[in-house]
């Protein structure tokens, strides 16, 4: 079958790579489609260090192919998003409705494909840019059949980062200022969830002036770019009559999270969704936070995907949540580097890749 793997020098499309066979507790899926997040780039690019051979993608929606002994929860043929955690669905964490606090998330590197006779790692345990993938059963998560596959497989890991931060993680409330830095696919659905429970007023922060229409289709009041204006910070006080009451980072550099400190209100929170180069530091003083302000981390929106990905589906099928919108292209697996190119140039919400259609 075809993917797409990452050998530490080159990403290329293969035609010989196989998968192991679908075991006890597993599901093996044609993945229909794959967004492409700026996780698997960052592979690439260095930031977040991984294995190779790896198979990458994270963000994918298939059919299931085979059920492996003891899975019940779905049956071949049904529809389904991949969510990247591999939780064992039965320790304290799991049982507290954490999964992403699971242990058995961490350190575990399957090697599940085969390719010219060498071992090939799953990326974020799943490798959506592979025709088929196993994962564990609980990674395959049921959705209805009207919600099309390209807006489906965004809900894997944009649609449950950005806008699990907003609800999950951070529990924006109606009418609390909230500030978006970075206008990807992370962005986009951190600044639809705030307009969903009513958020206000909502500013995205973005380089590329193309982004402020998407951004305000989203639901974003303002659009500030730091390019055009002389401070970012003291734009986004002004527009918050003093700093606001969430900063959410999505881009993943040390300048901006910094800023997103300055900005923040009186008992603000600040929550770190992008990705630096690992080791990277900020620096603020501790006096700055000392009115009550918080920093967060925020794994994969705090999410707890068998009922999270339901709910976003169902709010798309309601006209409640955008998810078409999302996609600004499909491109067939081998122009992936046009898909990349044109991210790189900031053309994209999110560019999607047709893996088996
Ligand atoms: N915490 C998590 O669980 C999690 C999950 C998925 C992705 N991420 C991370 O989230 C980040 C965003 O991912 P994405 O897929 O949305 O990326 P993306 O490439 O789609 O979007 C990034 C956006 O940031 C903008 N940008 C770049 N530099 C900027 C600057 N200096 N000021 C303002 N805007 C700027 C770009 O114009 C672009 O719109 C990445 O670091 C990714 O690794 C984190
Ligand atoms: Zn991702
Ligand atoms: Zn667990």
């Amino acid at each position: 079958m075809k993917g797409i793997v990452w050998d530490g020098k080159d990403l290329s499309v293969v035609n010989d790579l196989e998968v192991k066979d679908c075991g006890p507790g597993e599901v093996r899926v044609r993945v229909v489609n794959s967004g492409v997040c700026h996780s698997d780039v960052a592979v690439v690019e260095g930031t977040i260090p991984f294995m190779t051979p790896a198979v990458l993608g994270h963000e994918g929606a298939g059919v299931v192919e085979e059920i492996g002994a003891g899975v019940g929860h779905v049956k071949v043929g049904d529809h389904v998003v991949i969510s990247t955690l591999g939780n064992c669905g039965h320790c304290r964490f799991c049982d507290a409705g954490k999964p992403t606090m699971c242990r058995d998330t961490f350190g575990h590197y399957p090697k599940p494909f085969t390719c010219g006779g060498e071992d090939h790692y799953a990326f974020a345990n799943v490798s959506s840019f592979a025709q088929y993938t196993v994962v564990k059963a609980q990674q395959a998560v049921p959705i209805p059949e009207e919600v099309p596959f390209p807006s489906a497989s965004l809900i894997g890991c944009g649609v449950l980062t950005g806008a699990g931060a907003v609800l999950n993680r951070a529990k924006v409330g109606i009418a609390e200022s909230v500030v978006v830095i970075g206008v990807g696919g992370i962005g986009l659905n951190a600044i639809q969830a705030a307009a969903l429970v009513g958020a206000n007023p909502i500013i995205a922060v973005d380089t590329n002036p193309a982004k402020e229409a998407t951004a305000k289709l989203f639901g974003a009041t303002h659009f500030v770019n730091p390019k055009e204006v002389d401070d970012t910070v003291a734009a986004v006080k002004d527009l918050t009559h003093g700093g606001a009451a969430y900063v959410f980072e999505c881009v993943g550099a040390k300048p901006l999270m910094e800023q997103a400190i300055s900005m923040l209100q009186w008992d603000g929170t600040f929550v770190i969704l992008g990705v630096t180069p690992f080791g990277t530091k900020i620096e603020f003083t501790p006096e700055s936070l000392y009115n009550d302000k918080t920093i967060m981390g925020c794994r994969y929106g705090t999410s707890r995907p068998q009922a999270d990905i339901l709910r976003y589906a169902e709010l798309y099928l309601a006209g409640k949540f955008k998810l078409d919108e999302l996609v600004t292209k499909v491109y067939p697996m081998d122009d992936i580097h046009d898909l990349l190119h044109d991210m790189h140039d900031g053309r994209l919400a999110r560019g999607v890749l047709d893996i088996n259609p």
